[in-house]
């Protein structure tokens, strides 16, 4: 029988969040107060905000319902060892310790790790990934396939490892100098694109020949999972869940955001094998996150999430999740807008550079498009270009390597009329995408810009 055309939210909606319907000359106005900068808006001025899919999700009622079992005892809560144990039946790692978000992971990690002639591979790394390596004075350096880096190619798993350059680093920078190699599934930064079982078992090998551990930053493991599960030869019969444990398997440890996969607003952790890796970063735990039974989050939060790794590995969730953003990516596809291929799990990533050609580099073409979506109808993206990474180190400037503009889709959120209205609103700006100028950066922070600049228009 043919499938159905249209996608049923396996879902009903219980409790709803009205947002204000604005006019164009309120978004203008608050535009103009903002910089230009859609960082800087009201979040109440926003009505489809896709600026990201981290944090911002919708519960189910059985999360809602956990919360109210959620033990706020400081030390050895019960809500810690349910949350424990979610991890574990998924990513069975010897120590699992909970932090109040992927950073925070991160941060505590590579403090232990990291350090000055170090080098931290990836696949890409993710920016806050990037910056807590380079914090400590090691090298973040991305091993991405060179189709990962093509927004036109469709290659099935463009966030594979290029192993060969995996290897070659490793044996130039001597073992004793890479702490740790790292994946992140999917690969945000290169367009939510996942990594395939067998490019992953390809690093395993590599790493155990130069004796290095290899780590997950697997915030996105369940999007990652149901493409394997979608596209890798052999895998379609399995269950999501003996794939993610598979995947798991592979790692000698993680670190997570549960803003993602983990169905939460809030929380993440560190998980490793290694008992005196974990013993230090325990120590460091407790320096700023909190006690190892809590790490940062209340009792509550430690539930959601439980509850929320029981839930993302669902079928009927992924199928519906992967195919309304490749509702929207596809429908884009369709009315000529250029959009980074093939559709990632999280995300639709416009390509601002090749809709508006008239605008150079340097006048910030993401920019220009991402304010131009919201003031046609109130939706928010995010530039991921030329504001984001175009700032060097040595106080130039220079264009980055694609002027994209994210539009990210929270989990559970927004329905299938929300997304045909967001359709609706790009094809508007995009037959006038001629016609639209660029921005210029009135003021800036000296690191990570995009956050806190101002524009005017060029
Ligand atoms: N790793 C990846 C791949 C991420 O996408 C993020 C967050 C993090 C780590 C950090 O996790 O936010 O909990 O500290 N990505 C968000 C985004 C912010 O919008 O893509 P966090």
């Amino acid at each position: 029988m043919e499938p159905f055309r249209t996608i049923i939210e396996p879902f009903r909606i219980k409790s709803v969040e009205p947002f204000a319907l604005s006019t164009r000359e309120h978004r203008q106005e608050c535009l103009e107060k903002a910089g230009f900068n859609l960082f800087a808006l009201h979040a109440a001025d926003v009505m489809i905000d896709l600026l990201t899919d981290s944090g911002t999700g919708a519960m189910s009622a059985e999360q809602w319902a956990a919360m109210m079992r959620g033990d706020e005892s400081y030390a050895g809560s019960p809500s810690f060892y349910r949350f424990e144990a979610a991890v574990k039946e998924l990513f069975p790692f010897r120590h699992v310790i909970p932090t109040h978000q992927g950073r925070a992971a991160e941060k505590i990690l590579f403090s232990v790790i990291g350090g000055t002639g170090k080098t931290i591979p990836n696949n890409t790394h993710f920016d806050t990934t990037r910056a807590n390596v380079e914090f400590t004075g090691a090298e973040a350096v991305d091993c991405l396939i060179p189709e990962g880096r093509v927004a036109s190619s469709t290659h099935p798993f463009k966030g594979n490892m290029d192993l060969v350059a995996l290897d070659r680093l490793v044996a130039d920078r001597g073992r004793q100098n890479v702490p740790a190699v790292f994946v992140t599934v999917t690969n945000n930064s290169g367009g939510g694109q996942p990594v395939s079982l067998e490019n992953l078992r390809g690093v395993r090998a590599i790493c155990d020949r130069h004796r290095v551990p290899l780590f997950l930053d697997g915030c996105r493991f369940a999007e990652n999972a149901w493409f394997i599960h979608e596209r890798e030869p052999g895998q379609s019969g399995r269950k999501v869940r003996d794939i993610v444990r598979e995947l798991g398997s592979l790692f000698d440890g993680m670190t997570m955001s549960a803003k993602k996969d983990g169905l939460s607003n809030i929380g993440g952790w560190l998980a490793v094998n290694d008992d005196e890796l974990a013993r230090k970063c325990r120590n460091l735990l407790i320096l700023t996150e909190g006690f190892p039974t809590y790490g940062g989050l209340a009792g509550r939060d430690l539930e959601a999430i439980a509850q929320g790794l029981r839930e993302v590995v669902q079928h009927d969730y992924l199928r519906y999740r992967i195919s309304s953003t490749g509702y929207l990516g596809e429908a884009l596809t369709r009315l000529g807008v250029p959009v980074v291929q093939p559709i990632g799990g999280h995300a639709v990533y416009l390509d601002a550079r090749a809709l508006l050609p008239q605008v150079p580099p340097l006048e910030y073409p993401g920019q220009a498009l991402a304010v131009e979506l919201y003031l046609e109808g109130g939706v928010r993206g995010c530039e991921i270009g030329t504001v984001m990474f175009g700032r060097q180190r040595d106080g130039t400037e220079k264009p980055a390597a694609m002027d994209l503009v994210r539009l990210a889709l929270p989990r559970r959120t927004y329905t299938q009329s929300h997304v045909d209205y967001v359709i609706e609103v790009v094809d508007r700006v995009a037959q006038r995408a001629g016609k639209l100028r660029g921005l210029c950066i009135a003021s800036e922070p000296p690191a990570l810009r995009h956050f806190s600049a101002t524009f005017t228009p060029a």
